[in-house]
């Protein structure tokens, strides 16, 4: 009783403390269509779809397209579907199970042993960096690459094995979750963080000791955990326009040709608005100015999800940076690496303006165009939605694993980059 009481006391403090209710966004019966078409047949679909739902999510490349409805618009979904002649595959009858079966149950959690068969919130994934830390505490850190708009820290781990004195190792930089809602990234960037700190296998540990490690699970934490606990297909930065929307593409909003292709100026707009102007968010700024006060970054490295592709500068350009040649060589030997684990085949390497579409105002050209930083990398991971099994983490970690030492192997091939570790 005494529970009870202090239950219903709690919904009340919610109920009347904070001014504006945030609910969960439970998605029962939303519905998840994959489509298939022409083009401009999409698009029309794609924008009487977004008039009657302004927080539609709708995803596409040049494979597929993907589309979230609301139960009460299925039946007009399917109409203007068949008058367009776009065909539709139901993937999910309700996204609302699929979101239940991510996260651990409340009894998984009290065990709070941190794994990779499920998902994890910000402060568990945060809480596993101090951890292990703390377990390694002569050649790991972690280290804070930023702020949030909501007053977070942007934490990674730094792991920096020691060297013979005076030999300066190259920085490998890992930039994850980005985009809020595209868990695998930051799940499969703690299992590769694991990967290195306790695997025995000979390539693995050499690996480990080639670089200077600067790995950041998710560089949006703020978005992250408002997916986590509000709204599943949040992407965005969790910063308020003056029109009072919310969120800005921290993944467009970098400063290299901001706001020319695949962005909008609509603050309003659900998933790929620039921010108010280059580097308006506070997460971009800060992560950038760290980004440039590290010397010697040979490696930077980003992880996206879904569509199975391996993207090089510039995305929004057809135009080939001067050792393409090399990046591709580089992203092919990757790919093969990755490919002995599952067999799973990922297109490219290739720029995004050619195998995807052109966007602007992302991390990857910033730090290629700003700071010339050799080997420059965007995965997007597998799946063909956001929610990869969390079951099937430790297969994608796998591949992500593989796939980093196949990139490390062959810069070194190329002279990249000279290690005399045995
Ligand atoms: C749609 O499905 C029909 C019948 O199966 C097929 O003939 C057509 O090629 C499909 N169109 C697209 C764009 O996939
Ligand atoms: C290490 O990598 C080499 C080259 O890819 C491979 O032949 C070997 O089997 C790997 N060793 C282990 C222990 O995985
Ligand atoms: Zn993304």
């Amino acid at each position: 009783m005494i529970t009870k009481l202090f239950v219903i006391f709690i919904f009340f403090f919610i109920d009347f403390s904070s001014s504006k209710k945030l609910e969960y966004k439970k998605y029962n019966n939303y519905k998840y269509y994959d489509i298939k078409g022409d083009e401009r047949a999409l698009e029309h679909l794609k924008i009487l779809m977004q008039e009657k739902d302004d927080t539609l999510f709708y995803s596409s490349n040049r494979k597929s397209a993907q589309i979230l409805v609301a139960p009460e618009l299925n039946s007009v979904f399917l109409e203007i579907a068949k008058n367009d002649k776009v065909n539709t595959t139901l993937v999910y009858d309700d996204v609302s199970e699929v979101i239940r079966s991510e996260k651990p149950t409340i009894s998984r959690r009290k065990n709070k042993r941190f794994s990779w068969d499920t998902y994890y919130d910000i402060d568990d994934i945060y809480k596993y960096l101090s951890d292990v830390s703390r377990t390694y505490p002569l050649w790991t850190e972690v280290i804070v690459g930023g702020m949030t708009y909501e007053g977070r820290q942007i934490r990674g781990l730094r792991i920096n094995t020691p060297t013979e004195e005076g030999v300066e190792k190259p920085v490998f930089f890992i930039e994850s979750g980005i985009h809020a809602r595209e868990w695998i990234a930051p799940a499969t960037t703690t299992y590769f963080i694991n990967q290195l700190l306790t695997s025995s296998n000979r390539n693995v540990t050499r690996l480990r000791d080639q670089f200077d490690w600067r790995i950041f699970p998710t560089v949006n934490p703020d978005g992250y955990h408002y997916s986590y606990v509000f709204d599943r297909y949040w992407r965005k930065t969790r910063s308020i326009s003056s029109n009072g929307c919310i969120g800005a593409d921290p993944n467009r909003n970098w400063d290299y040709n901001w706001g020319q292709y695949s962005t909008s100026n609509n603050p309003c707009d659900y998933q790929v608005y620039a921010g108010s102007r280059p580097f308006s968010e506070i997460e971009t700024k800060t992560l950038s100015s760290y980004i440039s006060e590290i010397d010697n970054l040979l490696f930077y490295v980003a992880f996206h999800s879904y569509a199975s592709l391996l993207l090089v500068p510039y995305s929004d350009s057809t135009e080939h940076v001067h050792n393409y040649e090399d990046l591709v060589q580089i992203g092919k030997v990757s790919l093969d690496y990755g490919y002995r684990v599952n067999t799973e085949k990922y297109s490219g390497p290739g720029t995004a303006a050619e195998t995807l579409y052109k966007a602007s105002g992302g991390s990857m050209d910033w730090v290629r165009y700003a700071l010339n930083t050799p080997l420059v990398y965007t995965y997007e991971l597998r799946g063909s939605s956001f929610h990869w099994p969390p079951e099937k983490i430790p297969e994608q970690g796998e591949e992500v694993t593989q796939m980093i030492l196949g990139l490390a192997t062959e810069a070194e091939n190329l002279g990249y980059y000279y290690s005399d570790i045995a």
